[in-house]
């Protein structure tokens, strides 16, 4: 079991699988992208299901989302996905994407085992997608968007960030469309992951301010806290139901006390917070040979570290080194 000192037990590994990205998001990474990982540095394919392996027979892990950088970059994906699928207990997959590759790629993952997709959306205007993911690529995620929904890697959620200036004013739309697709929509607040350390707390889209904006066109009805679980989103139904609208508020309500994660890096490393400024090395055990419960023990102690929250609202608030895209969206 995966637990730490404020007796949180870790259930949920999210695993980045590249750092890499086909979009620039201006929230995430410069226009010339970053200094990607080498090729050496990388867990290789059997290495990842190996710390899935583990994670799940060993450490009580049920939930595997698989993220990145853009995971559907990783040319092993759906076999990785194939061999989590057949371990004992199977564990429950997902994958958290930009969307673009997913009409390509929806069909053989959920063939795979994978269960479902959460894909990254901020705007239904293409133009404003340009300026914010910096590639004409608008078409290709509501493409992938429907072929999810059609090869039934359901629910589909998206998620989106809104930018004051830029997308701010969408929110209602976003909503209305979601509802229109039947995807389940969350806005996510903007959270100083950024490679630029470009993030201000002054002029951030709050989750007061995405609420109060919904509501000018929609009823909205909280739902109860027991439904939501150790879950980041915050959940409304929409008009009396059955949709429903989310809202992931890290910044202005953290949801910590209740976070189920464990983290690992493409280059393996277990972080054991988004925001954590430490991290622990398996790639170096599982290379020198270390038996799994080697492994397994070094994980555990880990975990025994885990802070109890992202410390965002300490004056002494340093971001972590790593930026979103390499730790894992
Ligand atoms: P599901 O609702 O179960 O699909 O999970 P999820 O909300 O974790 O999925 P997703 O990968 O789509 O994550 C959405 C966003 O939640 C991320 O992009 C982050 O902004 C935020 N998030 C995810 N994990 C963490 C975490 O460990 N801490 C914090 N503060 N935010 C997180
Ligand atoms: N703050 C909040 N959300 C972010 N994402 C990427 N960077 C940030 C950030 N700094 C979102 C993406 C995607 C998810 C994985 O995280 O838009 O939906
Ligand atoms: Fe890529 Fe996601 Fe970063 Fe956008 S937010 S550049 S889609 S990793």
């Amino acid at each position: 079991m995966l637990i730490d000192t404020f007796d949180r037990i870790a259930t949920d590994l999210r695993v980045s699988l590249t750092d890499k990205c086909n979009l620039r998001c201006t929230y995430c990474m410069p226009e010339e992208g970053l200094q990607w990982l080498g090729k050496s540095e990388l867990l290789s394919d059997d290495e990842i299901v190996r710390l899935i392996r583990i994670a799940v027979t060993s450490l009580g892990i049920t939930e595997v989302r698989f993220t990145g950088g853009e995971p559907l970059l990783r040319p092993g994906l759906v076999s990785i996905v194939e061999q989590c699928a057949a371990l004992t207990p199977r564990p429950r997959m997902s994958l958290t994407t930009n969307g673009i590759g997913l009409k390509r790629t929806a069909t053989a993952l959920k063939a795979a085992g994978l269960d479902r997709v959460n894909v990254s959306l901020d705007t239904l205007r293409p133009d404003v997608f340009k300026t914010l993911t910096r590639r004409d690529r608008h078409r290709d995620v509501l493409d992938g968007l429907e072929a999810a929904r059609e090869a039934g890697l359901t629910p589909v959620k998206v998620n989106s960030v809104l930018m004051p200036g830029l997308n701010d004013d969408e929110a209602p739309e976003l909503l209305a469309w979601a509802v229109a697709n039947d995807y389940e929509l969350r806005f996510i607040e903007q959270m100083p992951l950024d490679a630029q350390h470009g993030w201000k707390r002054d002029g951030m889209i709050t989750a007061g301010d995405i609420l109060a904006s919904l509501r000018t066109r929609f009823t909205l009805t909280a739902e109860s806290d027991a439904s939501r679980g150790s879950a980041p989103a915050e959940r409304w139904t929409v008009d009396g139901g059955p949709h429903r609208v989310g809202v992931i508020a890290s910044v202005t309500r953290p949801f910590c006390r209740a976070c189920d994660r464990t983290r690992l890096t493409a280059d393996g490393q277990v972080r054991t917070c988004l925001f954590a400024r430490e991290e622990t090395d398996l790639r170096g055990a599982l290379r020198g040979d270390a038996p799994d419960e080697e492994i397994a023990q070094l994980w555990k102690t880990a975990m025994w570290g885990k802070k109890a929250g992202s410390g965002l609202d300490d004056p002494t608030f340093l971001q972590p080194d790593r930026p979103m895209s390499a730790i894992g969206g």
